[in-house]
């Protein structure tokens, strides 16, 4: 999960399935240009495939009629987008001073001892991915763990397992 510099290939064409193409096409019409549209077609990319392959970054600078460096260098800029496969739920736990003084390493250490998996990692059944990230943006309520996009906030350990109990 380290490297940002290089794009992974699927070998497959892609495009945008009927949901996001509409979406596209709604988010374009806001825009005084179409390559304001990158990082929400990254976005929209990465909400249908789980991340950003070399053949999505082709495809979005068609789609815009833009060159793929320039989405290339905005999807390696932003840590936030996946440019390889992540777990089926990727977990996202802040670091930074308010998440780690209310105790962020419990959450990590049990995510360590429990699903097996260190920050950077994906779990070898491809359950689960984990990596810790700047703020958040909820200090008020930390420690904060996002969980595919979907924040949870004044995290414990005793929370944070009845939350990976619910998932199927
Ligand atoms: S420090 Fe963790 S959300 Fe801001």
């Amino acid at each position: 999960m380290s490297d940002r510099s290089q794009l992974i290939s699927t070998g497959k064409p892609f495009q945008f399935d009927s949901k996001r193409d509409a979406e596209f096409e709604r988010l374009v019409k806001r825009y005084p240009t179409r390559e304001s549209m990158i990082l929400p077609a990254l976005w929209l990319t990465q909400e249908q495939e789980g991340w950003i392959s070399a053949e999505a970054i082709a495809y979005i600078a068609d789609r815009i009629g833009t060159f793929a460096s320039k989405v290339f260098e905005c999807a390696t800029f932003y840590t936030m987008y996946h440019l390889q496969p992540m777990g089926k739920y990727h977990i996202c736990v802040c670091r930074t001073l308010s998440c780690w003084l209310r105790d962020k390493q419990a959450i990590v250490d049990y995510l360590r001892d429990e699903i097996g998996i260190e920050p950077g990692q994906i779990s070898e059944d491809g359950r689960f991915s984990l990596e810790e990230v700047e703020c958040l943006g909820h200090c008020g309520t930390a420690p904060v763990v996002q969980i595919n996009g979907e924040f949870h906030e004044e995290m414990d350990v005793d929370k944070l397992k009845a939350l990976l109990a619910g998932l199927d």
